[in-house]
């Protein structure tokens, strides 16, 4: 049988946890060699291990210039080129608008929009070279769609990664990369386990509500899963959206009505 990715060479930052994860397993399913790259090393091992020969577990942290090239190289030097970069690795916290700290808003954006830029870079310079096209997918979010009071940090970065979208696919475009974005509603991963007890801490809930209250609003009625993403992420990485740069598609249940 033959997959939708054979051949290819991918590199998935923050594979080791919730959806990284479920996009590394999918594409080594459709045939693609996988660098499995996260900050938590055990956790990058471990998911290499479930997926096997086709992948290759590298500790990094995206925020990191030299160790983001290291991983590129990783991807070269173990599987012979790069193909697929999914710029997932991120990290949110729940923070009233005034008291957002400094440091908060360094860590989101030096997470969710240096770090990309720095993959994006790093990877985009491989691709150049080989001079054979390419694929980046950035994890967006609906954060990124709207302003949230008790979110601004992270919304504000998401919004910014829509827009380091748009920027790298015109910058890309002539190179036949293709640059776009997901932007998932929220799914059941440890991030959004983290988030919803940050909400219930804030909003004096109990520890189920924020997730009870926020599926009620899903119009395909129940919460999004790693898996939903997955799909998405081999259609944006695969020639089936060779057509396609530029764009961020929601991937949230019907939850955004744009
Ligand atoms: N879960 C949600 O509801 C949701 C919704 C929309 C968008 N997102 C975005 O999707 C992406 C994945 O989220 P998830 O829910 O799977 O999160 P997760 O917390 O389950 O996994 C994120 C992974 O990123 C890794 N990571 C964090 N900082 C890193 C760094 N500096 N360098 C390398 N790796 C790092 C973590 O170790 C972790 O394994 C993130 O960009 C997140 O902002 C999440």
């Amino acid at each position: 049988m033959t997959g939708k990715l054979d051949g290819k060479v991918a590199i998935v930052t923050g594979a080791g946890s919730g959806m990284g994860r479920a996009i590394a397993h999918r594409y080594a399913a459709e045939g693609a060699n996988v660098i499995v790259a996260d900050l938590n090393a055990d956790a990058a091992r471990s998911v290499a291990d479930e997926i096997g020969e086709s992948a290759i577990p590298v500790p990094v942290d995206v925020r990191n210039q030299s160790q983001v090239q290291a991983m590129v190289d990783a991807a070269v030097s173990a599987f012979g080129g790069l193909d697929i970069l999914v710029n997932n690795a991120g990290v949110g916290k729940i923070i009233p608008f005034l008291d957002t700290t400094e440091a908060d808003w360094n860590f989101m954006f030096d997470v969710n929009c240096k770090g990309l830029l720095w993959c994006s870079q790093a990877a985009a310079r491989v691709m150049i070279d080989q001079g054979r096209g390419g694929k980046i997918v950035n994890l967006a979010s609906q954060a990124g769609r709207r302003g949230e009071a008790l979110v601004l940090a992270y919304c504000a970065s998401k919004a910014c990664v829509i827009s380091m979208n748009q920027s790298i696919a015109l910058a890309l475009a002539p190179h036949r990369i293709n640059v776009n974005a997901i932007a998932p509603g929220s799914v059941d991963t440890p991030f959004w386990d983290e988030v919803a007890r940050q909400f219930a801490h804030l909003l004096n809930m109990e520890i189920g509500e924020p997730k009870r209250t926020f599926t009620k609003s899903i119009p395909l009625g129940r919460i999004e899963q790693p898996e939903d993403v997955a799909g998405a992420a081999v259609f944006l990485a695969s020639a089936d959206s060779d057509y396609i740069t530029q764009q961020c598609l929601n991937v949230d249940g019907g939850n955004w009505p744009g």
